[in-house]
């Protein structure tokens, strides 16, 4: 893969993540409006707010890139998450919660795939940020299964694959860049 494609899947990547930040900072309003527990509400909050400062970090680099967000992508996050933002209120305490935690554990994966674009495109000075933002995901995610394991019903339900440790983004980052790097060397 050359550096001119690495670099319009990572604009793809983080098009697509800007505009699920979206989606994920609505529906998680609705969602800690929707329990009761004030420990829920302030943890749900919280990532919202999170999703919110991702959605500016995925921005700042799409401009970076000389980039804009896909407007038709703004349009529908924009109505899933204010559908998902009524239904939390609708559909009971366990599924907000499930649909949560399968949704997170694939946001790890994306902000990890967009560091690799990353750094085939020659822009170090994401990788950092964008390791980051898997590692928040992450615990957004263990934050919604720990929720559904608590749950009599939830603990009974079969549940998404579960990530390795956390330690394991960055050391798996850094360990294939070095993999990469001493192949080059190999081949020169
Ligand atoms: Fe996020
Ligand atoms: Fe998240």
């Amino acid at each position: 893969m050359t550096q001119t494609d690495s670099a319009q899947n990572l604009i793809a990547l983080l098009q697509l993540a800007y505009s699920a930040e979206l989606a994920a900072a609505y529906a998680y309003r609705g969602h800690w409006h929707s329990v009761e527990s004030a420990e829920e509400r302030t943890r749900i909050k919280q990532i919202e707010d999170e999703e919110w400062h991702h959605r500016e970090l995925a921005g700042q680099m799409l401009e970076s890139l000389g980039a804009r967000p896909d407007r038709q992508r703004e349009i529908r996050a924009l109505i899933i998450g204010r559908v998902l933002a009524v239904l939390c209120h609708l559909m009971g305490w366990l599924p907000p919660m499930y649909g949560a935690g399968r949704l997170e554990s694939r946001n790890v994966g994306e902000y990890e795939t967009a560091a690799r674009y990353a750094r085939d495109c020659g822009r170090d000075d994401f990788i950092d940020c964008l390791l980051t933002m898997a590692e928040v995901e992450w615990e957004h995610e263990k934050y919604f299964r720990s929720r559904v394991l608590a749950h009599p019903l939830g603990r009974r339900l079969s549940l998404w694959p579960e990530p390795p440790p956390k330690e394991m983004i960055r050391e798996l980052f850094y360990r294939e860049a070095e993999a990469s790097l001493e192949l080059a060397r190999a081949s020169s």
